[in-house]
């Protein structure tokens, strides 16, 4: 018997219009691994994300979350049955407090569990509680995406679908959060969906991962294996490995190998 993955997204097109920006994407994420989407701007990476969380409706394809159809859905019934998004450009409510915006990720809970939440988040972002009672909007960026990150595990979810978390933050900040992201999958058992441009640290946090060029999935592979790729070395970590005289690097094509 094999074991139905927690998510699995099948062939999936989804326009914006007349537009088509994915172009058949499947893929899957098991229960407490972590997957990623590496692509340039403007491959699809949001749209990948979009899609999932019920922010798009895919043309064709097949979106399903443990074992039920979840394509079409609007994205507060997904984020209901466990798929948490942590949106680009992090979208925290800057009028309302650190701690206001944390209680927005729960609004769709009724159990008793919330108190204990918040001082999970807490624990792994103390600066959350020292600012508790501060508008979000004078957190400084970093501070604002582990709000962001925070604010979806309030909404308690198995999966959390991660963009761009890197994006804007200094070397040090990118490594402080991706280790706090590594710790909330192992110690809360959530697997996540996290899509990037940095490739150096989403490989090296990730079990598996996809790359995306113009809507299309072009490599997969255990990020062991893509990090061993001289296409990815080259295109994606900025590494040189030979240095043939009269190759120029502006002529050498991806061939995905
Ligand atoms: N609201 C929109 N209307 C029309 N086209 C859009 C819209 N949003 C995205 N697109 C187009 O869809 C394609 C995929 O965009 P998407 O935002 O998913 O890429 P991305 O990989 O997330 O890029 P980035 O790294 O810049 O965030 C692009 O060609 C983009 O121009
Ligand atoms: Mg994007």
């Amino acid at each position: 018997m094999t074991v139905e993955p927690l998510l699995s997204v099948t062939g999936i097109e989804t326009y914006y219009g007349p537009i088509q920006a994915i172009r058949g994407v499947s893929l899957e994420v098991a229960a407490g691994q972590i997957v990623t989407v590496l692509g340039a701007n403007g491959a699809g990476k949001t749209t990948v994300l979009r899609t999932i969380s019920g922010v798009l409706n895919p043309a064709s394809g097949q979106v399903r979350f443990q074992g039920r159809d979840i394509a079409g859905l609007s994205p507060d019934r997904v984020m209901r049955l466990g798929i948490c998004h942590v949106p680009e450009g992090r979208e925290i409510f800057p009028l309302l407090t650190v701690r206001e915006n944390l209680m927005m990720g729960a609004f769709a809970r009724r159990d008793s569990e919330i108190g204990r939440d918040l001082h999970m988040c807490h624990g792994y972002f103390p600066v959350l509680a020292e600012r508790a009672s501060q508008r979000a909007g004078l957190l400084s960026g970093g501070e604002q995406q582990m709000l962001a990150i925070s604010r979806a595990l309030m909404g308690r979810p198995r999966l959390l679908l991660l963009d761009e978390p890197s994006l804007g933050l200094s070397p040090l900040l990118i490594s402080q959060i991706f280790d706090i992201i590594r710790r909330i999958n192992r110690e809360q058992g959530v697997a996540i969906l996290l899509v990037e441009q940095n490739a150096n640290i989403a490989l090296n946090t990730a079990d598996y991962g996809h790359i995306l060029e113009v809507g299309r999935i072009v490599m997969r592979g255990t990020c062991a294996e893509l990090l061993e790729k001289e296409d990815i070395k080259e295109f994606y970590l900025g590494q040189k490995t030979e240095s043939v005289r009269g190759t120029h690097r502006w002529r050498r094509k991806k061939l995905w190998r």
